[in-house]
């Protein structure tokens, strides 16, 4: 019995140590703020300056929605404020999408690089305002998600005209997730009366808890 106690104690002591710097969600491989890839780029690269720090939790809800409503394999997909790639990443890996995502702040890239190469997949990466996108540009994608990309008054209207613009290129699906921050919920009726979008609410509770709604365009 004794001999017993000794290997307890010595187990917990080797799990304390080697603590998990990755973690699993909806099969993408995520990296911890103590990973040392990431620590590094905190240390030596720009930090990124318009909220794009982080995996928000917006895009939990898009890959559950997903993974509910699967998309057609290979399909073309932009990101829209695409940050760290979250939601990119689950693409390109699940439907092995071909994916594409836009950010005004080019500082998010190195971590939505990194995370596309712990995942052995491609994402293409471009800087961009919401406002300079054009309508040919849409032309060439089957879907767009995005994550709670509209949380300042001003972008209201500017993800709104986006959405049209989406649209009128004839993009099949649109899907955007959020906390329900209050300029979302008004872009949001506006896409509802216009564009026959649905609104609804979502959550998540594992592998970490979110919620809000999504706004999701079928636009056939
Ligand atoms: C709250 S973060 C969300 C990032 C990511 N979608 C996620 O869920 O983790 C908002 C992102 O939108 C980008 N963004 C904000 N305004 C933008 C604009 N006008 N044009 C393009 N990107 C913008 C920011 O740089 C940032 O990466």
């Amino acid at each position: 019995m004794p001999a017993q106690k000794d290997v307890r104690k010595k187990n917990s002591s080797a799990t304390t140590k080697t603590k998990a710097t990755t973690r699993m969600a909806y099969g993408v491989k995520l990296l911890t703020s103590q990973h040392k890839d990431i620590r590094k780029l905190k240390r030596d690269a720009e930090a990124p300056s318009i909220h794009g720090n982080k995996f928000w939790g917006s895009s939990y809800l898009i890959m559950d929605y997903l993974q509910k409503n699967p998309p057609q394999k290979g399909c073309r997909v932009l990101e829209l404020g695409c940050g760290w790639g979250l939601a990119s990443i689950y693409c390109a890996k699940k439907y092995k999408a071909k994916v594409t995502g836009i950010d005004a702040d080019d500082a998010v890239f190195p971590y939505l690089q990194l995370h596309a190469a712990h995942n052995d997949v491609e994402v293409k990466t471009k800087k961009q305002y919401f406002e300079k996108i054009t309508t040919k540009q849409l032309e060439k994608y089957d879907m767009i998600i995005a994550a709670d990309i509209c949380f300042w008054d001003d972008l209201a209207d500017i993800v709104y005209k986006l959405i049209r613009r989406a649209c009128k290129a004839g993009v099949g699906k649109i899907i955007i997730a959020d906390p329900q921050r209050s300029p979302f919920l008004e872009m949001s009726e506006r896409c509802v009366n216009k564009f026959y979008a649905e609104l609804e609410p979502w959550s998540v509770k594992k592998p970490r808890s979110a919620s809000g709604s999504l706004l999701i365009i079928e636009n056939n």
